[in-house]
């Protein structure tokens, strides 16, 4: 169903009525559906590995680098003459993703396709590569994100999140950007108190700010255990801008997430990653942990994407990779699997 654009002008604009519908906006999707049985054995793999403790290095392999970065770090280096620190390479990283978020799709699409149109007349080779690589990313960011919904997929982060057992729980996500799935865990865990953090400030005063106030997420009602739709403003969120590593938080958090975190380091820094996850956890907390795919296709979206996604180191993983990592630095893995193009783990400390 392609939207009626006066419905999204409300405050709020889904209701349970809506439970069970997905509307296209021009910038994202709104999906109110649950899975069915076939589309949850389609996009969703769980519980594919019976003993972490068989599996070693030499059977799964390293991860995937992605090497083709964007333009804008590769002309910072050259003007600075130095490796982009990953701070800054966040701050690019930050900004260029949101850009993308925000854009009305199907006019960009009309608007791409024109200039190639026009480039075309041009005769210069230049100009007509770079039309189309424009008329591709839009193309690809319109499928991954618009249609498929592969970035928020929030049917799939719903089933990787299911079955807690939490009241009211704490949440910390590290590294939160927008906070997305905080508040998807909000939803389904009701009156949650959530604590982002990132330190890139802009995450907290546009990416999360401007995350749409109209945005419906599928939760429970903690009164009557049906489906109840909240929105951003429903939850109880703090935003803190600081560096994960100077956090003094005790062992307060009864969720403790990060979601395309991991990948972020090289593998002499994951262990210290990997801990940043327990060392906030209560007593029988849960770490949550998603990383993306390495899959073809997301090899192809990381490079058709460069400008727009690769600032900063970057590995693609396999599920498999991902858990020896958790597992090797103490954590038991109660479920994993993967749900459209990320792996998702949820895991305890040992
Ligand atoms: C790849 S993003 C997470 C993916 C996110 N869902 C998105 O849409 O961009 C990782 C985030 O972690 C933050 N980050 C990385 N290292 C950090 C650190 N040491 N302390 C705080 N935040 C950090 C970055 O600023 C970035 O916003």
């Amino acid at each position: 169903m392609e939207a009626n654009l006066a419905h999204i002008h409300e405050e709020k604009p889904f209701q349970e009525s809506d439970i069970g519908h997905t509307t296209l906006f021009p910038s994202f999707r709104v999906d109110l559906r649950h899975y069915s049985e076939k589309e949850y054995n389609k996009f969703v793999k769980m519980n594919t590995v019976r003993d972490w403790s068989a599996l070693s290095w030499k059977d799964v392999g390293r991860p995937y680098e992605v090497k083709t970065f964007s333009k804008d770090r590769i002309d910072y280096e050259k003007e600075h003459g130095h490796e982009m620190k990953p701070y800054t390479s966040w701050q690019y990283f930050n900004k260029a993703f949101h850009e993308w978020f925000v854009k009305d799709v199907p006019s960009e699409q009309k608007r791409q396709k024109k200039q190639f149109m026009n480039s075309l007349t041009s005769f210069k080779p230049g100009e007509i590569k770079s039309a189309l690589s424009e008329v591709a990313k839009i193309q690809l960011w319109n499928y991954a994100h618009r249609i498929q919904d592969g970035i928020w997929d929030p049917r799939g982060k719903r089933a990787l999140f299911e079955g807690l057992h939490l009241k009211q729980p704490r949440i910390l996500f590290l590294g939160a950007a927008e906070g997305y799935e905080a508040m998807q865990l909000a939803a389904m865990y009701p009156s949650a108190h959530v604590t982002m953090v990132d330190y890139d400030a802009y995450c907290k005063t546009t990416r999360f700010e401007e995350f749409p106030d109209t945005y419906p997420f599928l939760g429970e009602n903690p009164s009557t255990g049906q489906d109840k739709v909240y929105y951003k403003h429903d939850f109880n969120i703090d935003y803190v801008v600081d560096d994960i590593r100077n956090l003094t938080y005790g062992n307060e958090f009864d969720i403790v997430l990060s979601v395309g975190l991991l990948e972020h380091f090289p593998d002499s820094f994951k262990p210290e990653v990997v801990d940043w996850h327990r060392k906030f956890l209560k007593p029988g907390g849960y770490a949550i942990f998603t990383t993306p795919r390495n899959q073809i296709r997301s090899r192809l979206y990381y490079r058709v994407m460069a400008d727009v996604m690769n600032h900063t180191y970057r590995e693609l993983m396999t599920l498999e990779q991902m858990g020896l990592y958790i597992y090797e630095n103490g954590f038991d893995i109660l479920q994993h699997g993967y749900i459209k193009v990320h792996n998702g783990i949820v895991a305890k400390p040992r």
